[in-house]
């Protein structure tokens, strides 16, 4: 009931102010080389009216740019830190310093505490098996003891494959835990309900077609299909419910056919795939945002749906074992510039997000191909060394560089490492095959970036020192 109040009441100011995004939430990562400041960030979720944000970690400096903004914000404890959290003193002086610290008026507004990060992703094998659960249950309860109980709740965003229907009936109704880890989603799933806290859940549409050249393309969206599937007469027109209701049936299975499910990662990459552009993000977000604001919910589970976008910026160091696209989830680009118009209210509306505001760039610098460079012999070896210190995706098949030439590709790749070195001399050399520029080497749809000022990045790459002595190493090589 307070929960029903508390939405009517967002509802009714959206209607008075500009925008209401009711519910809608976004994931803040920062796996990135350059970080947009977080004052700019927060100031950028505001202008958007976004009121929801989902952090993969509790980097003070992150929390100190929420605090007073009354964003609510899920925290999260990474996978690496799980095990430490089986112990129950490193867990509450977690809940101590990441939790209690921003609870104070005009401190950070934080509703859940996210366990974890997709711990039985079936490529961690098992790492995480054992661990998540004793984490979840001594992180809650540091929350309870910290006067936490009835505001903050502890969850696991799982992924989507942490359930399954077999192959031969491939339908929501006969869905049921993964048995290599029925045993601790039994435990998660009935400590949740226990604490009145939500079951988390990523569930990506378009995972389901990446990869799969059979699967029905239409299905991935929300314009209907012309052959819904027939689950014991409820028609499924879409992969999203048809994986949600899934997950509801495996919780009826064990016995908790009513605990709340929100949806803490749901989007659609722009690029590095040939099903990664714009119209389809559009066409999918579209879809998904009319119906979340007609409180459409899914076949078994009608209503609201809490939902967290992935994600809120590109971020060019995640890593690209799922594929090239992972670089390209964000609304906004690296920079906060909007890449489509969008509207987050699900009225259908034309018009862009607002960028991020007072953003710093670097000069209108460009590193390219030098065409008067004479020893081809090691363009090959010196494109390689760009691309695994910068990133490189949108070359690839389908994707926005992908009808660059020869040149145009080493071109590319010098670009977005000297943008990475922040356009230091040195990394625009390439041993004489490359040239800096003033002016925009962008071609046609591909874009030649100019990185942003960023006094905090975790991933520059190689050091200037490991630089000569790598390109030495090259040299040495290849003489
Ligand atoms: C608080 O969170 C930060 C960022 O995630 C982490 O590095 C730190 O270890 C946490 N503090 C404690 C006491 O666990
Ligand atoms: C999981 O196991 C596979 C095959 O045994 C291995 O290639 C991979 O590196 C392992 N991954 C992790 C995260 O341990
Ligand atoms: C997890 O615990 C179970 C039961 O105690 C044990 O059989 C299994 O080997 C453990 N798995 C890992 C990966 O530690
Ligand atoms: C440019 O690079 C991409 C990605 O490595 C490759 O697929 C493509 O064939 C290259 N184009 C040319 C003309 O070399
Ligand atoms: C460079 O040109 C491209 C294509 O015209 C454009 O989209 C981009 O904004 C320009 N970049 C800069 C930094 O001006």
């Amino acid at each position: 009931m307070a929960r029903l109040c508390f939405l009517s009441w967002v509802f009714f100011v959206g209607f008075l102010g500009s925008i209401s995004v009711e519910g809608l939430g976004v994931n803040w990562g920062t796996l990135a080389t350059h970080l947009l400041p977080p004052k700019i960030v927060v100031q950028m979720l505001k202008d958007n009216g976004i009121q929801k944000v989902k952090l993969f970690d509790a980097d003070q400096s992150t929390m100190d740019a929420l605090a007073g903004s009354g964003i609510e914000v899920m925290v999260a404890i990474p996978n690496d830190q799980l095990a430490v959290m089986n112990d129950y003193d490193r867990a509450k002086k977690w809940v101590k310093r990441n939790v209690t610290r921003y609870s104070f008026n005009g401190g950070v507004n934080i509703k859940y505490v996210a366990v974890g990060n997709e711990p039985f992703l079936s490529a961690y094998n098992n790492s995480f098996l054992n661990i998540t659960f004793p984490a979840l249950e001594n992180i809650q309860n540091a929350l309870n003891e910290a006067g936490f109980r009835d505001t903050i709740k502890a969850t696991v965003p799982l992924n989507a494959d942490v359930y399954f229907s077999p192959d031969d009936n491939p339908v929501p109704s006969a869905g049921n835990f993964r048995p290599d880890i029925s045993g601790p989603m039994a435990d998660i799933v009935q400590f949740l309900d226990k604490n009145n806290a939500p079951f988390t859940v990523n569930i990506y549409p378009y995972l389901s077609l990446y990869g799969n050249d059979d699967f029905p393309l239409d299905y991935a969206f929300f314009d209907g299909v012309s052959d819904p599937i027939d689950d014991k007469g409820v028609s499924y027109t879409n992969v999203f419910d048809a994986n949600f209701d899934t997950l509801v049936w495996a919780l009826k299975g064990v016995g908790f056919g009513d605990l709340p499910i929100m949806v803490g990662e749901v989007g659609w990459p722009t690029d590095g795939d040939k099903n990664a552009n714009v119209n389809y993000a559009l066409r999918f977000y579209n879809g998904l945002f009319t119906r979340l604001a007609a409180n459409k919910g899914t076949p078994m589970r009608p209503g609201y749906i809490e939902v967290y976008l992935f994600g809120l910026v590109d971020e060019d160091a995640k890593s690209v074992a799922p594929g090239n696209f992972e670089r390209h989830w964000g609304i906004f680009r690296y920079d906060g510039q909007p890449k489509y118009s969008m509207d987050l209210s699900g009225q259908g509306q034309d018009k862009l997000l607002v960028a991020a505001k007072n953003v710093e760039y670097q000069s209108q610098r460009w590193c390219v191909f030098n065409p008067n460079a004479k020893d081809m012999s090691k363009l090959v070896d010196n494109i390689n060394f760009a691309c695994s210190f910068a990133d490189c995706t949108t070359l690839g098949y389908g994707s926005s560089c992908n009808s660059l030439d020869a040149q145009g590709n080493a071109s590319y790749a010098f670009n977005m490492y000297f943008q990475v070195q922040n356009q230091q001399d040195q990394s625009c050399n390439f041993e004489g095959l490359a040239m800096a520029m003033t002016q925009n080497a962008s071609q046609g749809a591909c874009n030649f970036i100019i990185q942003i000022v960023s006094s905090s990045s975790s991933f520059l790459g190689p050091s200037l020192v490991m630089l000569v002595s790598v390109a030495v190493l090259i040299t040495f090589f290849l003489a």
